[in-house]
C-alpha cells in the first residue's frame, strides 16, 4: 500500500528520484563531468531504448545501435542529431533472436576497436503466439534472454579491458519486468523454456524476465569473483504504452489501459531507470541488483535464489555452445 502510494504520487526514493522522475532528470548531474564514454544500446528503435539513446547521446555519450531494423535506426539517428548536432551514433545490424546474427554483430563491433563502458540489454517481445526463431528456439526467450546472455558474454572482456585501461567502471543494465515475480518455481523449465508443451503468451514473457534477472546476478557473482570492474544490474522500467504494449490491440487491453492510465509512465519516466544505473554516481559499485523507479527495489525469491542463477548460467551456456557448432561457427566463450 505505502509503496503504491509512493509510486502514484511520485514520492523520490533514497536515490532523489521516484516514479515521475524522467531521464533528462536522472542523468542532469552527469552530463558535465563526463568523458566520453561508449554505450551499446539494444532494442533502441522504438519506445523505452529510443529515448535512452536520445537522453545518453544527448549527455555526449557516443551510441552504438544494433537494430534488426536499419531503416529505423537511421530514422532515430536523425531525430537524435537533430537535437544533439554534435551527438556520436553508430548503426550497425543485429537480430537478437539469432545466434549467428548476435556473434556477427559482436565481431564487427570489436574490430571497431572502440572501448565499451556501458551496454543496455534493453530490446524485448511479447509475443500471443507460439513461434520459433532460426535456431528453433522459442521466439521471446531466443531474443529477450538468449540473444542478450551471448551478447554480454561476447562483450564482457572488452568492458573488462576499458574499465581497466580507463579506471571507469563498467555497467550492464538488463530490462527486466516486475511480471517476473509472476513465475512459479515448478514452472521455470530450462527445456520447456526452450520449447514449450503449452505456449502461453503472458507466462514466456514473465520468464523471460526473470531469466534477466537471473543472468544479472549469477554474471555479477563472477565479476565481483574475478575483481573486475564492470557491474550488472537488473531493472523494471515501469509500465509503458510502448510498441511491445501496443501489439495486443483490442478492447480489453485498450479498456483496462485506460482505467490503470493513472499508473502509466510516459517513455522518458519508462527510461528513468535505465539511465540512473547507468550514469549515476550513486550507483557505482552496485552489482546483481535489482532496480525499479530509479532505486534498489525487491525482486522475488526465485529471482534471488543464487543455485537457480548459476543453473541457468550453465544450461544456456552448454546450450549455446552445442547451437554454435551445429551451425559450424567457431565460438570462443
Ligand atoms: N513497456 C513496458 O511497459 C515495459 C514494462 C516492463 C519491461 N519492459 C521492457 O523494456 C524493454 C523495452 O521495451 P519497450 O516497451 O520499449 O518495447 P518496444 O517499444 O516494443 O521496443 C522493443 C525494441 O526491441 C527491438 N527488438 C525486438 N525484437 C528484436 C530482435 N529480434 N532483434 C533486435 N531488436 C529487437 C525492437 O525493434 P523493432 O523496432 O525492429 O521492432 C524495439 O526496438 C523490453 O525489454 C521490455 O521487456 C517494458
Amino acid at each position: 500500500m505505502k509503496e503504491t502510494l509512493r509510486y502514484l504520487a511520485g514520492i523520490a526514493g533514497p536515490s532523489g528520484f521516484g516514479s515521475k522522475s524522467t531521464a533528462e532528470q536522472v542523468t542532469q548531474i552527469s552530463s558535465n563531468s563526463m568523458v566520453q564514454l561508449t554505450a551499446i544500446i539494444t532494442g533502441a528503435t522504438s519506445g523505452i531504448g529510443a529515448e535512452t539513446a536520445r537522453v545518453l547521446a544527448k549527455r555526449g555519450v557516443r551510441v552504438v545501435i544494433p537494430a534488426r531494423d536499419l531503416k529505423k535506426a537511421v530514422e532515430l539517428k536523425e531525430r537524435i542529431l537533430k537535437e544533439s548536432p554534435n551527438a556520436k551514433i553508430i548503426l550497425s545490424e543485429i537480430d537478437l533472436s539469432s545466434l549467428a546474427s548476435v556473434k556477427r554483430f559482436c565481431t564487427e563491433f570489436l574490430a571497431l576497436g572502440l572501448p565499451l563502458n556501458i551496454l543496455i540489454n534493453n530490446a524485448g517481445i511479447f509475443s500471443q503466439k507460439l513461434e520459433f526463431s532460426e535456431d528453433k528456439i522459442e521466439m521471446t526467450f531466443a531474443t529477450n534472454y538468449l540473444g542478450h546472455y551471448l551478447l554480454t558474454e561476447m562483450l564482457l572482456e572488452k568492458m573488462i579491458e576499458t574499465a581497466e585501461q580507463t579506471g571507469i567502471q563498467g555497467r550492464i543494465i538488463n530490462l527486466s519486468s516486475v511480471i517476473h515475480s509472476w513465475v512459479k518455481r515448478d514452472s521455470f523449465c530450462f527445456s520447456q523454456m526452450l520449447n514449450p508443451n503449452n505456449y502461453n503468451g503472458t507466462r514466456a514473457y514473465a520468464q523471460s524476465k526473470l531469466a534477466n534477472i537471473l543472468h544479472a546476478k549469477e554474471i555479477a557473482r563472477q565479476l565481483k569473483a574475478k575483481n573486475a570492474k564492470v557491474t550488472i544490474n537488473a531493472v523494471h522500467p515501469g509500465i509503458v504504452k510502448t510498441g511491445i504494449i501496443r501489439a495486443h490491440k483490442g478492447f480489453i487491453t485498450d479498456s483496462l489501459f485506460f482505467i490503470a492510465s493513472k499508473l502509466l509512465k510516459s517513455t522518458s519516466q519508462g527510461a528513468s531507470t535505465s539511465c540512473y544505473v547507468a550514469l549515476s554516481q550513486k550507483t557505482e559499485g552496485i552489482s546483481g541488483k535489482y532496480f525499479a523507479d530509479c532505486n534498489e527495489s525487491n525482486c522475488s525469491a526465485l529471482a534471488n535464489d543464487e543455485s537457480q542463477a548459476q543453473r541457468l548460467w550453465r544450461h544456456t551456456r552448454a546450450l549455446i555452445h552445442r547451437r554454435l557448432q551445429v551451425c559450424n561457427i567457431k565460438h570462443q566463450l
